[in-house]
């Protein structure tokens, strides 16, 4: 595996950022694109030609192009342009054209996932920090294997992406996005080296994704994102004490703010389908300002989005050659107030009710932090919940308040009223008592920097399915060795027998159904594919390393098993 020479002389021509190819079906494709002034955006694949007029936050130019009409299974290199400019693909690229690729409803799907993704350079040195970037190795594997033979397999290429959260880090920052920031505000003053506001979350995606090989990646890979806390901020909604925390800061406003307006425009609109996205009421005010800056608009959007989880939708479904994918908000979605404490406000509880169920042969259920963590740990963070809710006395919760914010205590286990509850729909559906059983419940989760496979203890056999977890974590950002011990020793064995007994005696009712850890957990940098035929499904962790040479990398198996 090769790096191939390439410039990346696109953003001169007009290009700030993009092409991604984002959404895509089996007869439309839309694809996103950050440009350098406003304009008219054009995707031109052969005959089928999309356009769209821009439109402008704070001084940057968006704009997404549906290319529909397309025949299934189809693979069509494109260009961009901005009014009659060329400014995709960039001279002398030496990468495969990027392409329209539609799904078809009759070939294998492959779904590749992985989560917390640092956006660093890619020399020996930082290599030797954060480890290969995993999405990049990826790319440069398809890059060498040339474009998949049109009407034949698919050549390993993946149907979709999923970035599960930590797409970016706006509170543990890079040098180059440390010197960004320098040049326009004191880093000595809060929020120091952290982002503050759009304009630098605009800097940090352009760091993220303008690497010409990753660039590519997303330019001709569809992908489906979702955020998690270092999207916003390590922690992000853990509690009502850690909001409190935020608001009483001078700056919390401006990066919540900056932050969700940032990830609907660089990652959520991508996500619709362009009936979806039509539907959306945000962006249907976005469409009706006219040329205006959208930026107060979508500021407003964001703090309402921010001061009540009911306000917006984040979380999306769709159906793909029939598996159902269910993307679920975990995050901003949550309810702190203690006395309503919840994963889901009651609204998103009911859509995801209403998604969670039979009929499809596999059903995925992709939340950025695990649903099922190993149980001791879970029992832990039951355990804390409780505690800092109060069931030891007030000077107990201050202190549970204290652990469960410096040792991230806050997925589903902590917050046992949503996780009960979504366990009884996932053990419904595959009991067949929401429609036909799928082959298979999984879950898909990041954010724990490291990766494992869970398979629940529910009834198997004919008109069941087999439920499980599968956690691929970080594409790029691995714990430090010493904590990797840490985490195996207390996760995998201290915790299994203690964390038990401890929800136990503040009264935490068992789980409504159990679960074991079947494989990891594994380390490296990673990313996931889930290979779907029908209902036979196969799951494989891969990570890579660094050859001989400085720009040969070695892809590597971690772990491979079927799953139905
Ligand atoms: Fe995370």
């Amino acid at each position: 595996m090769t790096t191939p020479a390439t410039t990346d002389g696109a953003t001169d021509a007009g290009l700030v950022l993009g092409p991604v190819l984002r959404h895509v079906d089996a007869s439309s494709a839309t694809v996103w694109v950050e440009v350098t002034r406003p304009g008219t955006v054009t995707v031109r694949a052969g005959e089928h030609v999309g356009s769209a007029p821009t439109f402008t936050a704070h001084g940057h130019h968006f704009a997404l192009v549906d290319v529909t009409g397309l025949p299934a299974g189809a693979h069509l290199p494109y260009e961009v342009l901005v009014d009659d400019t060329t400014v995709w693909p960039p001279p002398r690229s030496l990468f495969p054209p990027s392409a329209l690729r539609t799904l078809d409803h009759l070939r294998p799907l492959r779904i590749v996932f992985g989560t917390c993704r640092a956006s660093v350079p890619h020399d020996r040195r930082t290599n030797r920090r954060y480890g290969i970037d995993v999405l990049r190795a990826l790319a440069l594997r398809l890059a060498d294997g040339g474009p998949p033979e049109p009407g034949g397999p698919d050549g390993g290429w993946p149907s979709l992406v999923l970035f599960l959260g930590d797409q970016v880090y706006a509170d543990e920052t890079s040098d180059a996005m440390r010197e960004h920031i320098s040049h326009h505000r004191d880093l000595t003053v809060e929020p120091g080296e952290e982002l503050a506001n759009f304009g630098e979350y605009a800097h940090l995606y352009r760091l993220s994704w303008s690497e010409p090989t990753v660039r590519w990646a997303l330019s001709t890979l569809p992908s489906a994102m979702m955020f998690d806390d270092h999207d916003v901020r390590d922690d992000w909604n853990t509690s009502h004490a850690w909001r409190e925390q935020m608001r009483a800061t001078t700056w919390w406003r401006g990066r919540i703010v900056g932050g969700l307006a940032s990830y609907w425009i660089y990652q959520h609109l991508g996500n619709l389908s362009p009936a979806q996205r039509a539907d959306d009421a945000v962006w249907q005010k976005v469409q009706a300002a006219g040329g205006d800056d959208v930026g107060p608009l979508l500021d407003a959007f964001a703090g309402e989005a921010d001061d009540d989880p009911t306000a917006y939708r984040w979380s999306y479904a769709r159906d793909v050659c029939g598996t159902r994918l269910v993307v679920v908000d975990a995050r901003a979605a949550r309810v702190t107030e203690p006395a309503r404490r919840a994963m889901l406000d009651d609204v998103e509880l009911a859509w995801l009710d209403r998604h969670l169920v039979g009929g499809h042969d596999h059903l995925l259920l992709a939340t950025s932090i695990p649903f099922l963590l190993p149980t001791g740990l879970h029992h832990l963070e039951a355990w804390n919940e409780a505690v800092a809710g109060g069931a030891w006395g007030r000077r107990a919760a201050g202190w549970a308040e204290t652990v469960r914010q410096a040792f991230d205590l806050e997925h589903w286990g902590a917050f046992q009223r949503s996780f009960r509850r979504v366990s009884e729909l996932v053990a419904e559906v595959a009991a067949g008592e929401r429609g036909p059983a799928p082959a298979t419940v999984t879950f898909l989760s990041g954010d724990v920097h490291h990766s494992y496979l869970v398979e629940a203890d529910l009834p198997r056999g004919p008109g069941r399915s087999r439920v499980l977890q599968a956690v691929c974590s970080p594409i790029r950002n691995p714990l430090p060795q010493v904590m990797r011990f840490v985490t195996a020793t207390l996760a995998y064995g201290v915790a299994g027998g203690g964390g038990r007994l401890m929800s136990r005696v503040t009264g935490v009712e068992p789980p409504p159904w159990t679960w074991r850890v079947e494989a990891g957990p594994w380390f490296d940098n990673a990313m996931a594919t889930l290979d779907i035929d029908g209902r036979e499904a196969t799951l494989a962790w891969e990570t890579a390393r660094e050859g001989s040479r400085d720009d040969h990398l070695l892809w590597c198996p971690v772990h491979r098993t079927r799953l139905a």
